[in-house]
């Protein structure tokens, strides 16, 4: 019944524009995301896939954009370099698509970035928050390629402001990542706000993120005794990390950013901790509630139970509707002119409204998340 109905809104449209002897735009617009629905943080993938779909079905009930229906074409992407390439080249070079949704990992977004804007390919990240996904080495906005979200520089400032003025932390220690471009872009804006504002950094260590092993960084950490340690990386190193600290007596609160999102952060071992974020379910706004209804209605986890969009599905529906309005206001899927529209337009979003700066990045608000009792509760909203 409802495929019917969707094709026949399609037929429509097309009667309706050569009725009209208008030159109307025909056939599907192709539209990759590019997900890391295995590897490491497969939460990731699953949540930004999911929140593409369900923009793409909405579009679609609706006659897609400007009567033309949009397919998407997903790939595993596994939130690293390689992977993330050869999906790249693969939906450009075989499917054809001229949109880009994704990568969430900055690491793999980068590469995709050089691909996609040599080839003229739209690529928004809902995610990815590494200042090197719009801008190239020499400092030049890549044209073809946007983001839906802040950059690090600004979620390293709220988190070290907060660590500043509502723990009233002095001291930190910071554990990095070495080989997650992600990990040392937030590492590096924490560092140089928390000590511009007076804070100390009582210990940097290294690991990679193959490691499971953490007690020898850990042992330092115990003796340096600092209020907080600052671990930026994704919740599956934090689930080891902080657990292990857990275990060692150390009672200093982690803290982190974006990439602890997940339903699959183990919340008693991060339990005291807090994270910057790009939005919150629990926002009381009428479009999050409404965001929140509709997709726990649509997605249900393995108990049965409505899922709670976390911020990748927020965000990569974000992405698909600031992409699509884009290709509906432009009048056009040439990607020149999209990517022109796209610069120039004002969106509001689930996780805030979105305009572009000069370097292709939305200025907006971050959340602070804290972990208590086992759950993630909203703790406060952060303005640029
Ligand atoms: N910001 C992370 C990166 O750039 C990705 C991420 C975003 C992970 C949001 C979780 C939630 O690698």
């Amino acid at each position: 019944m409802r495929a019917f109905k969707i094709t026949s809104l399609f037929a429509l449209a097309a009667i309706v524009a050569s009725a009209c002897g208008a030159a109307a735009p025909t056939g599907d617009i192709k539209v990759a995301i590019l997900a890391p629905l295995s590897g490491p943080v497969p939460t990731f993938g699953v949540a930004t896939r999911d929140g593409a779909l369900m923009a793409i079905e909405e579009w679609n009930a609706k006659g897609g954009i400007n009567g033309r229906k949009i397919v998407p074409v997903v790939e595993d992407s596994q939130c690293t370099p390689d992977p993330a390439v050869n999906a790249a080249n693969k939906v450009i070079d075989q499917d054809k698509v001229k949109f880009i949704i994704g990568e969430v990992c900055s690491k793999a977004s980068i590469p995709v970035s050089e691909i996609a804007n040599s080839k003229k390919v739209i690529q928004i990240s809902p995610t990815s928050t590494n200042t090197d996904v719009t801008v190239d080495k020499t400092g030049k906005v890549k044209d073809f390629i946007f983001r839906a979200c802040f950059i690090d520089d600004f979620q390293g400032l709220v988190g070290a402001k907060f660590a500043l003025d509502t723990l009233k932390a002095k001291s930190a220690f910071i554990m990095e990542d070495q080989s997650n471009a992600y990990v040392i872009g937030l590492a590096n804006a924490f560092e140089k706000a928390f000590t511009a504002g007076g804070g100390k950094i009582v210990g940097k260590e290294n690991y990679t993120g193959k490691d499971t092993d953490f007690s020898t960084i850990l042992a330092k950490v115990a003796d340096a005794k600092p209020d907080v340690i600052y671990l930026p990386d994704y919740y599956n190193i934090v689930n080891l990390a902080a657990k292990q600290a857990k275990e060692k007596g150390i009672t200093a609160p982690f803290m982190g950013g974006d990439g602890w999102d997940s339903p699959d952060l183990d919340a008693k071992a991060a339990d005291g901790g807090y994270y910057t974020n790009h939005y919150s379910p629990d926002d009381t706004r009428a479009e999050v509630v409404g965001f929140v209804k509709a997709y726990g209605t649509k997605y249900k986890d393995d108990k049965g139970q409505p899922k709670t969009p976390d911020a990748l599905a927020a965000l990569a529906y974000d992405a698909s509707n600031l992409l699509f309005t884009a290709i509906q206001k432009a009048g056009t899927d040439d990607t020149t002119k999209v990517k022109d529209t796209l610069a120039g337009l004002t969106f509001n979003g689930i996780s805030g409204k979105i305009t572009f700066d000069a370097s292709h990045n939305p200025v907006k608000s971050a959340t602070i998340l804290k972990v208590s009792g086992g759950k993630v509760v909203y703790n406060s909203t952060v303005n640029p």
